[in-house]
């Protein structure tokens, strides 16, 4: 496996890849402090496509000011390991300045979604996603670039970039992975103390609630709402951010839960945001 610092050297890899090789690209981006939900994304790209790039980049504009950007785990060297063992031909491990040059002055802006969800909670979070999901794919020329379906909302954001930009990449979205008790996995579950961490099931409590009411029938979003809202009342510890039904593509609000619908939850624990969510099926 090669790691790579600059775009010219991943384009020249991918496109030898394609021409000479004739192999599809994939491409899996991350942050690093990679999990077995990142090894689930490695593995489908491995099985998907002929050449499997993973970006590993702390991105400065996904997060606010005062949000995690310089305590995010950092875990380079196991991460290159776990991409390796999960069969990545390369990494791609860019500089801030390789991505964003000096004077960069050029963002992708998605409205609409990126003003749902977790973009209500975290202004200006989806516009560095978007900014640096479009380099990454521009970077790599890919076929297909994998996401995990735990971060729903990012997912609607960079399918409706990739429709508006005409982008070559097919977006594959990949099955939440949990803990054996419930807990989806994410690299921020790091910063969870042990008491802590016993506090986070009620996100995924709630989202299973919700799935038990749809398949006893109920499809009112106010129930559904309620019941988990319930929920997150019986844990006073944990700070709900929202509860919602929503259009997946939108991410807008709906009234009735139909196949394809999300139903996703935010909430602080402690100092940590966590996200969880379920699709209708
Ligand atoms: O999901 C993530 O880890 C990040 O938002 C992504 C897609 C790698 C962009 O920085």
């Amino acid at each position: 496996m090669e790691i790579l610092h600059t775009v010219a050297e991943l384009r020249q890899w991918s496109r030898q890849e394609r021409n000479d090789g004739g192999y599809t690209i994939g491409v899996v981006p991350t942050m690093g402090a990679l999990h077995a939900g990142h090894a689930s994304l490695i593995r489908a790209a491995r099985a998907s496509v002929g050449f499997v790039a993973v970006s590993i980049f702390v991105n400065p504009t996904q997060f606010g000011p005062n949000e995690d950007y310089a305590r995010y785990p950092r875990t380079f060297e196991a991460d290159c390991a776990l991409a390796e063992a999960e069969g990545a031909d390369v990494v791609f491990a860019p500089s801030v300045g390789e991505l964003y040059p000096a004077g960069a002055a050029t963002f992708v802006e998605v409205e609409g979604p990126s003003s749902r969800l977790d973009g209500a909670s975290r202004p200006g979070h989806f516009r560095g996603v978007a900014t640096v999901v479009a380099k990454l794919l521009i970077a790599t020329e890919a076929d297909r670039a994998f996401f995990g379906q735990k971060d729903a909302a990012q997912v609607a954001v960079l399918r409706r970039m990739v429709a508006d930009l005409r982008l070559p990449a097919e977006i594959v979205v990949c099955p939440i992975v949990r803990e054996p008790d419930g807990l989806a996995l994410s690299s921020r579950n790091a910063y969870l103390s042990p008491s802590e961490r016993i506090q986070a099931l009620t996100l995924s409590r709630a989202i299973r609630q919700a799935e038990v009411l749809v398949a006893a029938g109920e499809r009112r979003s106010s129930a559904l709402v309620e019941a988990a809202r319930q929920i997150f009342a019986a844990e006073s510890t944990v700070r709900k951010d929202y509860i919602e039904l929503v259009d997946w593509a939108t991410l807008l609000p709906v009234e009735t839960a139909a196949p394809g619908t999300l139903f996703a939850v935010a909430a602080w624990v402690g100092a940590t945001r966590l996200i969880d969510n379920a699709v209708i099926t």
